[in-house]
């Protein structure tokens, strides 16, 4: 079953991502230096990255999740075609978990307050069908 997410969960998701926008620069540094410290062994595959435009272009593709949650049709080959470029990267399926884990530790630590159980839960699941989409078909064959 695909995760679905309820209309106040797709809202949530919208709202404490607005609070991200303007301080999206330090906050996608904070999710990078939080993803090195706790999984060391994906450095690596950033070697040849540029990582100030490595950080914009992360925060532009959650901004499309986020803001097609409502038509998440309309992005779901978009989100299959980063997928299959992903692999090619050399990322495997378990370094999905770890970035998913660093991603979630930013929005706690930038929110604070603002980042109750209940919006906690719908980027975990905002986390999910993107990881989901992104993987599903690209490592099943091995
Ligand atoms: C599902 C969440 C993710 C999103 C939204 C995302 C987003 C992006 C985007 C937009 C790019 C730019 C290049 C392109 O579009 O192909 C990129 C590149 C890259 N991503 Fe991700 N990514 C995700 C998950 C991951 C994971 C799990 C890893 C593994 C640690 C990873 C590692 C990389 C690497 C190594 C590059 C290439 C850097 C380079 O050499 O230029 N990403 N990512």
């Amino acid at each position: 079953m695909p995760v679905t997410l309820t209309q106040q969960e797709k809202m949530l998701v919208n709202k404490t991502f607005y609070q991200i926008v303007p301080i999206s620069d330090r906050a996608s540094e904070k999710f990078y230096n939080r993803l090195f410290e706790i999984a060391p062994e994906v450095q690596p595959l950033f070697n040849k990255a540029n990582m100030t435009e490595q950080r914009k272009k992360l925060i532009d593709m959650i901004a499309l999740v986020v803001y097609s949650l409502d038509n998440i049709e309309k992005v779901v080959g978009a989100i299959q075609k980063l997928g299959e470029r992903h692999k090619d990267y050399g990322v495997s399926q378990e370094d999905y978990a770890k970035v998913g884990a660093a991603f979630l530790w930013m929005l706690e630590s930038e929110l604070g307050a603002d980042y109750t159980p209940e919006v906690a839960d719908a980027w975990t699941k905002t986390y999910q069908l993107l990881s989901d989409t992104a993987t599903a078909g690209v490592y099943d064959e091995e």
